[in-house]
């Protein structure tokens, strides 16, 4: 069933991806992004992939005003909510920039939907949630317990919408549990690219690899792992955009989350070696201390997803690895370049 789909944040790295995938499913789009952490020239490549137009509304989604517009100019269904800001680190230097931004864009857009009878709401979570896992891998009856402002922005939201699905049945949330998404579209054409040096391991290596920086640190090499170094579950970011079609196909009344991921994992040291391998380019890495807040595993257990969304990631290792060179070696300097 085709619908017309409201994509928050959909010029953004998951967002991006994610609508080609609706595009190339048969829906339509209507992208709302301030482009605070993206770049227009993603949407243009969203509806050249998806050969497709894309209504792009460059606002704030705490806009209420120009969020409400964009409800009442386009028939919008659903709602898939990637729109905030992500980055660890900073949210511990700028904690009410973040409780602001990721809370207040989840408010207004549920003020708007609820406004305009719209009830499907997909929104982008984060294994964050869990903290430092006490099982391994982790369910999602798994204990939460955020260790950052930036989780803590996540869990709240998690529960804003439990309230609501709550309060209204006619709601209808799914809310995803992102692991850790790698990888870009095979075309190579479009990708991540964050602005600075890389918080996240594997765009860093891509651009370490591709001449754009110097060393890799490695994060600590004593956790209690194979080889030392911190182990995630890398989860290819088209397996994760298919994830959000799944989900949007499945959306039952009330609020239900799942974990998105592969269930297996790899340490540091073999992305390193990996991405040698994949790109022909040698590496150079120092062990320096741990990371503040990393956690040594994080590992996804995906079954609820598998059985009630019909949907398994597919994509190994390799793929992501792979993918995501295409995509910095055919834009070293990312949606910048030209
Ligand atoms: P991203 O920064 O590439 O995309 C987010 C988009 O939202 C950007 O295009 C940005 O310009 C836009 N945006 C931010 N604040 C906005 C606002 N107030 N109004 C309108 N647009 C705004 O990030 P991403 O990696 O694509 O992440 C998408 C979502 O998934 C985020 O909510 C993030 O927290 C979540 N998530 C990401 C990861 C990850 O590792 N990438 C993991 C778990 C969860
Ligand atoms: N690492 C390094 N060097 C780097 C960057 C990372 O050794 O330069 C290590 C980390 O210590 C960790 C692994 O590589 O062991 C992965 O680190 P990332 O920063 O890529 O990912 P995280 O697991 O720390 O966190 C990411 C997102 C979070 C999200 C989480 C779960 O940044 O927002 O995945 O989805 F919550």
């Amino acid at each position: 069933m085709s619908r017309t789909i409201l994509v928050t944040g959909g010029a953004g790295y998951i967002g991006s991806h994610t609508a080609v995938s609706l595009l190339e499913q048969g829906h339509s789009i209507v992208i709302v992004d301030n482009l605070c952490n993206s770049s227009s020239k993603a949407v243009e490549r969203v509806a050249e992939l998806g050969g497709r137009d894309v209504a792009f509304v460059q606002a704030d989604v705490t806009d209420k005003e120009a969020l409400s517009q964009v409800f009442d100019n386009h028939p919008i269904e659903a709602v898939i909510h990637f729109a905030g800001l992500k980055a660890v680190g900073e949210s511990v230097e700028q904690p009410l920039r973040y409780y602001r931004t990721n809370l207040e864009t989840t408010m207004v857009l549920l003020d708007v939907m609820q406004e305009h009878r719209v009830w499907d709401l997909v929104f982008s979570s984060s294994a964050t949630v869990y903290g430092d896992p006490r099982v391994l891998p982790i369910p999602e009856s798994a204990p939460t317990g955020p260790t950052n402002p930036y989780g803590r922005t996540k869990l709240m939201i998690e529960d804003i919408c439990r309230d609501v699905a709550a309060a209204e049945p006619n709601w209808r949330i799914a809310i995803l549990r992102y692991f850790n998404p790698v990888g870009a579209h095979p075309s190579g054409d479009l990708g991540e690219d964050p602005t600075g040096p890389p918080n996240n391991l594997v765009p860093f290596v891509m651009q370490a690899a591709v001449g754009r920086r110097g060393s890799v640190s490695v994060f600590g090499d004593d956790y209690d792992t194979p080889d030392g170094t911190g182990v995630r579950d890398y989860i290819h970011v088209i397996d994760l955009a298919l994830g959000h079609l799944a989900a949007l196909s499945h959306l039952d009344n009330g609020c239900r989350e799942f974990n998105l991921g592969t269930g297996s994992g790899a340490s540091v040291l073999e992305i390193l070696s990996a991405t040698e391998r994949i790109s022909g380019k040698k590496l150079n890495y120092e062990i320096v201390s741990r990371r503040e807040g990393d956690i040594a595993i994080s590992l996804a257990d995906p079954s609820r997803a598998n059985t009630e969304l019909d949907w398994r990631a597919e994509r190994a290792l390799e793929t992501m690895l792979r993918d995501a060179w295409n995509w910095q070696n055919k834009n070293p300097n990312g949606f910048d370049q030209d």
